[in-house]
């Protein structure tokens, strides 16, 4: 099996644990659900944390990785306008990215990047930091570059701003197939249920993503991540 190794290995990415990881294991089992998608398999997937930091662009990176390998095309669509990452976790140019192409002055194909070793999937970042983000996002704009991308692409996943700290994620988020919700596994229920009923209520909300979730040390299905965090 093809598996894309970045020059230097970033914790972020399960390539860093091997690809017969528990960590693995669990994106695999999320790429089947959603693919599976409600009955149809959606085209165009968005990941948004309910709050900044509960592992989104982590989910981005990861699911991305897993369904390439299985032969799909991917793009990863970095649409963090504020803080940017997914060119830092496969060390990609910033340069050029979704705020250039939305301010037309950039193309798609002067954008995508292929990951290390795995050019089935291709990084397109967010680009220079602009002022106005939102400004930007503009319904005809958004549709125009979704239609395109339909072209370059097998799956579209969208790394999101936190829908709880960023308005225009919601927004953004209701021109997509479906939405995953990363929740830190700690996050009261009351908040994730008044999250997708006030932010996404517009969006097809597929599921929710624990990220974070306290396994004991005899049990696998963490453990290696959670390592990561005491080194
Ligand atoms: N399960 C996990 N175990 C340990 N560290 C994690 C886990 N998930 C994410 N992280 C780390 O937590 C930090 C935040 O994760 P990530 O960037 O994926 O979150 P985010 O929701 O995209 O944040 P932002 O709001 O900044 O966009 C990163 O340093 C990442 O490596
Ligand atoms: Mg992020």
């Amino acid at each position: 099996m093809t598996t894309a190794q970045p020059k230097k290995q970033r914790g972020d990415l399960i390539t860093a644990y091997g690809e017969i990881s528990p960590f693995a294991e669990a994106y695999r089992t999320l790429r089947i659900s959603v693919l599976q998608g409600n009955g149809k398999a959606p085209w165009s997937v968005g990941i948004s944390g309910i709050h900044p930091a509960h592992g989104a662009t982590t989910t981005v990176a990861n699911l991305g990785l897993i369904t390439a390998e299985t032969g799909m095309r991917v793009i990863l669509l970095d649409a963090d306008l504020y803080k940017p990452s997914l060119h830092r976790v496969f060390e990609v140019s910033n340069d050029l990215g979704l705020s250039a192409i939305l301010e037309g002055k950039a193309k798609i194909n002067d954008t995508l990047f292929a990951a290390p070793d795995l050019p089935l999937l291709r990084i397109l970042p967010a680009g220079p930091k602009v002022r106005n983000p939102a400004a930007l996002l503009r319904p005809n704009r958004i549709n125009e570059l979704l239609h395109e991308l339909r072209d370059w692409c097998d799956l579209l996943i969208m790394d999101l701003p936190s829908v709880g700290a960023v308005a225009y994620s919601s927004f953004l988020a209701s021109f997509l197939d479906a939405v995953l919700l990363v929740i830190r596994a700690d996050t009261p229920r009351m908040d994730v249920e008044q999250t997708v009923k006030r932010r996404l209520q517009n969006a097809h909300v597929l599921g929710i993503v624990l990220n974070r979730v306290p396994v004991a040390r005899g049990d696998g299905s963490a453990y290696r991540y959670y390592a990561k965090e005491e080194a």
